[in-house]
């Protein structure tokens, strides 16, 4: 990914001989480029609790530095396992930040016979493997979603394919390419017209904040709309296809994503019109099939629904939306059912949305 021309992935090191890690806090884009020095494990579970960083894949590479510090910090087993509670519960819904976790804590049992240095310094580069593996899966999304779109481009040779996003499936939300941007990146960069509607998405607004501020970098057509206009866009076949990204997906295809994705999902359904959801398999919970009932679904404070914020005359600021005492409630996800899911696209290729088609690709996690 590139920014203002310069190339970055999510995280990285802040120098050669330091152990601490760079992120982009998102809370400021797009407005402010800031970037947040993390180096203890505490600085990791605030920053992903309070969503300096967000998106389910980037949660998780996050995670797996906040394990290495952990490890760092703690001068017993006891104090090892409270700081991984609380990096576990910072947010509940995204399942990679369990994966992330259990990757590194699997990690330091099987080198439990070396000294705390050794253990210290695999745990830092498995947070950069676990970084470049992340990066390479959604670089394989993005091939295998691109073969949609040229589907599509193929049924409508030299018109622009449009296509509509929800939340921010993007760059930020993963080490890079995005899951559900990968495709729309690799086929404007194959020279394919598409143009993207981005859902603002209420209430923290990633969409008309950060995707659409990584498709205006990347040079992507785009336009925000209000959260409530896509059916409207669909009913008038303004819309080709959506693709979104995911938190959590069951071995049979349901798939919780950011609130509002299941009310895009129905009116995609009820026009006709092709539903996606991008993951790698790191976004798989495969140990349960009922989404609606199964999947932890976060409730996060509901300042997020009474404030907005935006800038005003140069200046970054918070104002409020609603009456003062009028209460909020902020769930952070839905469940979108697999029969609205037109396919899920993954590094291993695309599917079905069912246990079958699912397994059949992940036969090693059957
Ligand atoms: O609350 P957020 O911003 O972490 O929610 C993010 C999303 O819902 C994304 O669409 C999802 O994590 C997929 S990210 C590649």
């Amino acid at each position: 990914m590139k920014i203002n021309g310069k190339k970055y992935h999510s995280v990285w090191k802040l120098d050669d001989d330091s152990d601490t890690v760079v992120i982009i806090d998102q809370r400021f884009l797009p407005h402010q480029l800031i970037f947040e020095e993390l180096d203890s494990s505490e600085k990791v579970a605030v920053a992903i609790e309070e969503m300096h960083l967000r998106g389910a894949p980037l949660i998780g590479i996050v995670a797996a530095f906040g394990v290495y510090y952990a490890f760092k910090e703690a001068s017993s087993k006891e104090e090892f396992a409270s700081k991984i509670e609380r990096l576990k519960n910072t947010r509940p819904t995204a399942i990679n930040l369990e994966w992330a976790i259990q990757q590194q804590i699997k990690l330091s049992e099987e080198l439990s016979d070396q000294d705390k240095a050794a253990i210290q310094s695999a745990l830092f580069e498995n947070g950069f493997k676990i970084l470049h593996e992340d990066i390479e899966l959604c670089r394989k999304i993005g091939e295998n979603g691109l073969s949609i779109i040229e589907e599509i481009a193929a049924k409508k040779p030299g018109e622009t394919i449009n296509i509509l996003t929800h939340c921010n499936a993007g760059w930020l939300a993963t080490g890079d390419y995005g899951t559900a941007t990968s495709p729309i990146y690799h086929a404007h960069d194959k020279g394919i017209k598409v143009h993207v509607y981005v859902d603002e998405t209420r209430p923290r607004n990633q969409g008309a904040r950060l995707t659409a501020w990584e498709l205006s970098q990347h040079g992507v057509p785009h336009t925000v709309i209000a959260d409530n206009t896509g059916g409207h866009l669909m009913q008038h076949g303004l819309v080709d296809v959506c693709f979104v990204g995911a938190d959590r997906v069951t071995r049979t295809g349901d798939a919780a994503n950011k609130i509002g994705t299941y009310l895009k999902a129905l009116a995609a359904n009820d026009n006709d019109v092709p539903f996606y959801v991008c993951l790698p398999y790191t976004t798989f919970d495969f140990s349960i099939r009922d989404g609606v009932k199964e999947i932890p679904i976060e409730e996060r404070g509901s300042e997020e629904v009474k404030l907005i914020q935006g800038k005003h005359n140069g200046e970054v600021k918070k104002v409020l939306l609603t009456p003062e005492d009028s209460p909020a409630v902020n769930y952070g996800f839905d469940v979108t059912p697999a029969r609205l899911v037109t396919e899920l696209v993954t590094e291993r290729g695309r599917c079905q949305a069912n246990e079958e088609s699912i397994m059949k690709l992940y036969t090693d996690h059957a």
